[in-house]
């Protein structure tokens, strides 16, 4: 190719130049030994890195992002590491989801004011994966996600544990007087045995199952455990492959279209992931310019089986899912379900990967026509408590509930939440339906995961372990129960969940999409004339910008100047 073909890289408008902004691009890149032939047009490739030890998920990402390089110069590519704000699920107060946009802001700005011609997202905690890719997604840059992969399957005591969901479990049988401190104490080493995420089919697990649904990442990424040798294989090939795609001009706008988006919400029903996929998946929508609502997660997803069985719907993890095939052997299994012209990073389309994918262990990943649960998606609700919308994971619930009536106990915020709930005085029975208010993406602030509320211990004594519960929170993808989740509009913006009081019934049908609060509409309007909002959290910061600008649940809980495509235009230099 003459000089005069080669493509002029956005990252020339640096490196290309030989002006004295040129000599200053290049001059401090030098001061690390960088030799004058890397500024010469080949694509410069940024390892967007969550590495931090306050995400103990992404504790290994240094040694993930060494293999991306080793790949990125075995191409011809010039990689650059950069960190980025990281969010770690269990250190962070008061949920890492209150700053979900604020590092895909951090993403998004670091990706358009650098040189850089194609990005490689390492990614693993719950909120790592949407925040890179919503970040990645307003720049629309050729992009690879490398995932973190998840830990090993925790062992204790001769039976397998599972992050997180073993976690509630073991709290309730303290709680019920049928384990001890000490023994719980010696569960938390056995839990978490090594590098990773957790592994268990909650929000991270299925997170990465979507990066490799939408076909952002190559085939295999979400299940091969993070300590195994493969996933530094696919650290290195993914190095070595964003090169090519910078090459073919394969940005990220031509993988993610309505197509990806339709196979990952199949992909989450048939791996029974995690309802926080739900609002990540809007929110990745909406950056990238691509129409998807609320609605179509019940239209193409909710009459698929689950296949995968997995906790928290199920027994196995993450490990048993990678050695019996992981997602590729699930799209295989889906098989028509799938639209099969949907592009991925490697150049072919999802089917084309995945259509030979052996299935090693159909206890694991069921076969399509002997799933492990029918009818498993994530059915969204309507009524008049939730005119926005709601969501629950029938995989995770009690079949018996999912259809229920019954008298409502209110708890008004998380705080009010702790100091009923354990009060033996509390009237409520195993037919009541717990509503928690103010806990949606504004009034929290941050949308907690706290819509999987503990029952009352005197519930729990009799045995009982689910009851239906409703809120505008989020729940932990590790969790499980009969949980209504991210009521829209939620309660600290006067959604109809503000209005109610104790003692009214509730009825959840979830075969007939409905959540119905048994009030009539004129008592309902005297409740709101005398409904306060309740007071702003903090008038300061990211926290007042965030409250001013979030948008509801049903919309993806992102900042409402952040929602549609905005490109990697160059911005002007400063010298
Ligand atoms: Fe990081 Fe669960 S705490 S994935």
């Amino acid at each position: 190719m003459s000089d005069k073909e080669k493509p002029v890289r956005r990252s020339q408008a640096w490196f290309g130049r030989l002006d004295r902004d040129g000599f200053i691009y290049r001059s401090w890149m030098k001061n690390r030994g960088i030799p004058h032939d890397q500024f010469d047009g080949r694509p410069v490739i940024g390892i967007c890195n969550t590495f931090s030890e306050l995400t103990p998920c992404n504790s290994h990402f240094r040694t993930l992002a060494e293999q991306v390089k080793i790949g990125v110069w075995e191409s011809g590519g010039f990689p650059l590491e950069f960190p980025v704000m990281s969010l770690g699920e269990t250190m962070l107060r008061p949920t890492a989801m209150l700053f979900r946009n604020l590092a895909s802001m951090d993403v998004e700005e670091s990706i358009r004011g650098n040189p850089l011609d194609g990005v490689v997202l390492l990614m693993g905690c719950d909120k790592t994966t949407p925040s890179l890719m919503m970040g990645a997604a307003s720049c629309d840059l050729p992009t690879i996600g490398v995932s973190g992969g998840p830990m090993l399957s925790g062992k204790f005591r001769g039976r397998e544990l599972g992050s997180g969901t073993d976690v509630w479990k073991m709290s309730e049988e303290v709680r019920a007087g049928q384990m001890s401190q000490e023994e719980f104490f010696e569960a938390e080493s056995c839990m978490h045995r090594s590098h990773g995420h957790c592994m268990t089919m909650g929000t991270a697990s299925t997170m990465a199952s979507m990066v490799e649904a939408l076909g952002m990442s190559l085939p295999g990424n979400a299940a091969i455990p993070a300590v195994d040798a493969r996933r530094n294989l696919l650290a290195r090939a993914s190095g070595r492959r964003i090169v090519q795609m910078v090459k073919d001009d394969l940005v990220m706008s031509k993988i993610l279209t309505r197509q990806a988006f339709e196979n990952a919400i199949r992909v989450n029903a048939a791996i029974g992931g995690s309802t926080n996929a739900v609002i990540h998946l809007l929110a990745i929508a909406g950056r990238i310019g691509v129409d998807l609502t609320l609605a179509d997660w019940d239209a193409l997803g909710h009459k698929l089986p689950c296949l995968v069985d997995l906790q928290p719907s199920g027994t196995h993890l993450m490990e048993d899912f990678y050695y019996a095939g992981g997602v590729p052997a699930v799209i295989r299994e889906l098989g028509d379900v799938i639209a099969r012209d949907a592009l991925t990073v490697n150049g072919q389309t999802l089917w084309d990967n995945c259509k030979d994918a052996p299935n090693w262990n159909r206890e694991v990943i069921h076969a399509f026509n002997e799933p492990f649960k029918t009818e498993a998606g994530i059915a969204v609700l309507r009524g008049n408590l939730c005119p926005d919308g709601a969501v629950i994971k029938p995989s995770a619930a009690t079949p018996a509930l999912l259809k229920h009536k019954g008298r409502a106990v209110v708890f008004e915020n998380s705080e009010h939440m702790h100091e009923r709930m354990d009060d033996e005085n509390l009237d409520v029975d195993e037919n009541c339906v717990l509503v928690l208010k103010n806990c949606g993406p504004r009034g929290y602030p941050g949308m907690a995961e706290a819509g999987n509320m503990p029952l009352p211990p005197k519930i729990l004594r009799k045995g009982i372990t689910d009851m239906v519960r409703v809120s505008d929170a989020r729940m932990s993808g590790t969790a499980y129960g009969t949980v209504v989740l991210h009521v829209a509009p939620e309660a600290a913006a006067g959604g109809p969940l503000a209005l109610v009081q104790d003692g009214d019934i509730i009825e959840l049908d979830v075969a007939a999409r409905k959540l119905h609060l048994h009030v009539s509409d004129e008592e309902l309007a005297r409740r709101r004339e005398a409904w306060q909002a309740p007071p702003a959290p903090m008038a300061r910061g990211w926290v007042k910008l965030y409250v001013e600008h979030v948008q509801q649940a049903n919309l993806g809980a992102d900042l409402d100047f952040l929602r549609g495509k905005s490109g990697a235009g160059i911005p002007k230099d400063n010298h």
